[in-house]
Formats: structure tokens, C-alpha cells, sequence
């Protein structure tokens, strides 16, 4: 598994949201290393673990802001939202449970969910928050 950096094709064009971004990619990148290094399991759960609380926060975050503007396209995106929270709520109890120890698919899946997101249903808030004087 290769870990992967921020780039510029992942700028939402709001300082806040890239920051938290960037922080995403740093935690997944953790779940990376922890699972390269087969790190034990209750290390590679407990960071798991931070992802989700962190995936959490800013999610909120990010739909707090977007409903605060009345961003049109608000209810999609909040359920797109919550389907990843629901999948990686999943991921770490089936972790936990020992039901799982697909770790590839979890990191792919996170991969992918994150910078598509970010690539595509994310930048489509970009001029909305700008037209807005949001930053
Ligand atoms: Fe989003």
C-alpha cells in the first residue's frame, strides 16, 4: 500500500476545510503504516478509531457551515456524509470484533472514498461558499 500526500488537486479552495483535509490524509496514512507494519491489532483499531473521530468532527463541521449559507445541494451532501460514517462505524466494529481482517479493502476503501469526495461532491461547494466571502 502506498501512502498518499496532499496535492493541490485536493484544494476545496476553504483554508479550514484543507486543513482538516490534510489532517484526514495524516490519520490515513497512519491506518497505512500501522497495517504495513502489521502493527498489533488493538494498535491499528485504536487508530481506526481516531479516523472516525476525526472524520466525525469535520463532517459536522463542514454541514454546519454548508446548512448555516443554505447551500442548495445541503441534504445530498449531509447523506453522503453519513453513509461514510455508517460504513467506517462498520469497519471498526467488525475490526474490533475480529469479524474483519480484509485490511487492504478498508484502506482502498477509505482511499477512495476520501479523495473522491474531496475531487468531486466537495469542490462543487468551492464558488458557492466563495460567492459567500467564505475563504
Ligand atoms: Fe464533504
Amino acid at each position: 500500500m502506498k501512502s498518499f500526500e496532499w496535492d493541490d488537486k485536493y484544494d476545496v479552495g476553504v483554508r479550514r476545510f484543507n486543513e482538516q483535509h490534510m489532517q484526514l490524509i495524516k490519520i490515513l496514512n497512519e491506518v497505512y503504516v500501522a497495517m504495513n507494519d502489521k502493527q498489533d491489532k488493538l494498535a491499528v483499531a485504536q487508530i481506526l478509531n481516531n479516523l472516525l473521530a476525526y472524520s466525525k468532527q469535520h463532517l459536522v463541521e463542514e454541514e454546519a457551515c454548508l446548512k448555516e449559507n443554505k447551500y442548495p445541494d445541503y441534504i445530498n451532501h449531509k447523506n453522503l456524509h453519513e453513509n461514510f460514517i455508517n460504513k467506517l462505524t462498520q469497519f471498526c466494529n467488525d475490526f474490533r470484533s475480529d469479524k474483519f481482517s480484509l485490511h487492504f479493502e478498508i484502506a482502498v476503501f477509505l482511499k477512495n472514498w476520501i479523495t473522491n469526495h474531496i475531487m468531486i461532491v466537495d469542490k462543487e461547494y468551492t464558488d458557492f461558499l466563495h460567492s459567500k466571502g467564505i475563504y
